[in-house]
């Protein structure tokens, strides 16, 4: 059994004081939750406040992005060492925000994700179509070569801790949600490349979540489909109700 993973996206939102003020009234909802790993992954500036509240909870961090590099004269980019030391286990890579405002290709996120695995962050890497590549039937394609490129020169061994994320780039923000069937096939092409990649076994342990406009009340649905590994909410997590109701699925 794959243990569910619900990760919250915050994107652009939260200071340092209102991400302490979601852990203080988030926490009681999940003293005791050991059923999925909750990963709350803050703007980095609320990286040491959303830590420090979530301290001892279970609950862990993650950043939303990272560069490659170790250190050095990238003015605004920030490291994996420097997200580890400010209390960070997990990253998102490859969100689709990054790949279209930012300029993220699937050769950066494959940079990316090799770093954060040798590093020892758990990545969380996003994947998905826009609407006109599903209306085009591209979707398989699509996929397939995002995960391919984003997967290159990873060894079986080290790709365990990869997180994926399913996330139609139509279903983001928008309230539409991809159905369990469409959700179900796309985890299916994620996993199947993750098998070309890194073998059977490894494809078998890695979490496959899905992403866009999960709400408390279409999260069960979603993660009752035996190939839905958990989700990365992103309008729904930013209020610690809205989120505990989705943990709680
Ligand atoms: P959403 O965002 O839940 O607001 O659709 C999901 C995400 O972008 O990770």
């Amino acid at each position: 059994m794959r243990k569910k993973v619900i990760a919250a996206n915050w994107k652009m939102y939260k200071t340092p004081h209102q991400a302490k003020e979601f852990v203080d009234s988030f926490l009681p909802h999940a003293w005791g939750h050991t059923r999925d790993e909750i990963v709350i992954c803050p703007p980095f500036v609320c990286i040491p406040a959303t830590a420090e509240a979530a301290q001892g909870s279970g609950i862990a961090i993650g950043g939303q992005d990272l560069y490659w590099e170790q250190e050095g004269a990238y003015t605004s980019a920030i490291s994996a060492h420097m997200l580890m030391a400010a209390g960070c286990t997990h990253v998102i890579i490859g969100h689709s925000e990054r790949r279209q405002y930012f300029s993220e290709t699937d050769d950066t996120v494959n940079r990316k994700l090799k770093r954060a695995l040798s590093a020892g962050l758990k990545p969380i890497v996003c994947v998905g179509e826009v609407i006109q590549e599903r209306e085009a039937g591209l979707t398989d394609e699509v996929l397939r070569r995002q995960c391919g490129i984003a997967f290159r020169d990873i060894s079986g061994g080290e790709a365990i801790p990869i997180i994926m994320a399913y996330e139609p780039v139509w279903a983001i923000g928008t309230g539409k949600t991809a159905t369990p069937e469409m959700a179900g096939e796309a985890h299916a092409v994620i996993r199947a490349e993750a098998a070309k990649a890194f073998g059977e076994g490894v494809a078998t342990q890695i979490r496959i979540l899905y992403g866009g406009s999960v709400k408390p009340d279409n999260a069960k649905a979603l993660m009752s489909q035996p190939e839905i590994d958990g989700a990365l909410v992103g309008g729904a997590s930013l209020d610690p109700k809205s989120f505990a109701a989705i943990v709680k699925y």
